[in-house]
């Protein structure tokens, strides 16, 4: 029997591939040229659904100036950047040893890549792993904010994904100051109901196209000049596709008629669910 010691996964033993020196001119230059050209032009960037809005700078030397940081969550920075005179708000999920998904794990079971040592190098955490999980979770929210934008739904526009990169509208002044989240505002009970007839309208969209947030609270709504905007839906659930979708759906239900009950609100959670139900594609 061989005696090869086993090789420990949880150490970041993933080899990295290796990439070829590039030593050519040509390469080079074309390097040269992808670094003046802007991202949003980068070969390797997917840009956001047609028809693309006439405030997002599209010409190839509009290039970023981050302004700083808006935010630090648990698994993603979001920075302000200004393009061209525009103000962006740029997603940029972690991709950090201590950076672990609360959302990752029913979540990817369904998502695996077909290539096993990519697989492996997920589970096991290793940095090229938790790079492949970052970069997914950042496409994933790329993919949904298309979608519910196209579908006319009350979310950030996104303009580009680069990576482990999602840039989008800033829900925000034109002087780049970031909209409040919902569960910084005080309202009165008029202003609350109104908020929550706005949010279930929102929620009526998503769920014509088929989702629930997935992890909707208080803190992922933002109220720019009395509208309500949803965000950060990397996780959004595909109500009927999921095997849990209705159980996401009841607690999102739960979620947020809560903190709207607390504020003076009649919502009923079984009355919102039922209309969420009816609205399902
Ligand atoms: N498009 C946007 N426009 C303005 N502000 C935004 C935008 N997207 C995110 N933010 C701000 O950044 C914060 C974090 O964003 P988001 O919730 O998407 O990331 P997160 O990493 O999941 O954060 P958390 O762990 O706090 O939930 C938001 O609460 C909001 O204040
Ligand atoms: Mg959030």
């Amino acid at each position: 029997m061989s005696s090869r010691p086993r090789r420990r996964f949880d150490d970041d033993v993933e080899p990295i591939p290796r990439r070829r020196a590039r030593s050519t001119r040509l390469t080079a230059e074309r390097d040269d040229a992808l670094d003046t050209l802007s991202t949003y032009r980068h070969p390797d960037t997917m840009r956001g659904p047609e028809p693309v809005p006439r405030w997002v700078p599209t010409s190839a030397d509009a290039h970023d100036e981050d302004l700083g940081v808006i935010k630090t969550g648990k698994e993603a920075d979001v920075s302000l950047v200004r393009r061209a005179g525009v103000h962006l708000a740029a997603k940029r999920y972690r991709d950090t040893q201590h950076r672990m998904f609360h959302r990752d794990a029913g979540y990817l079971e369904g998502r695996r890549t077909r290539f096993t040592r990519e697989n492996r190098a997920m589970a096991t955490r290793t940095v090229f792993g938790r790079q492949l999980i970052a970069g997914q979770w950042a496409a994933a929210e790329f993919a949904v904010l298309s979608r519910l934008w196209s579908a006319g739904a009350a979310v950030p526009y996104p303009v580009q994904l680069l990576g482990t990169e999602l840039m989008m509208e800033l829900i925000g002044d034109a002087d780049g100051t970031p909209a409040p989240r919902l569960a910084q505002l005080r309202p009165d009970p008029r202003e609350a109901a109104g908020l929550y007839r706005q949010l279930r309208a929102v929620l009526v969209h998503l769920a014509e196209a088929g989702y629930t947030h997935g992890d909707l609270s208080a803190y992922n709504v933002l109220v720019q000049d009395g509208r309500v905007i949803l965000i950060d839906l990397p996780q959004a659930v595909d109500v009927v596709g999921n095997p849990q979708g209705f159980d996401y759906l009841r607690r999102d239900c739960q979620n947020i008629c809560s903190w709207f009950q607390a504020r003076g609100v009649e919502a009923d959670p079984g009355d919102l669910d039922g209309e969420l139900r009816r609205a399902l594609v």
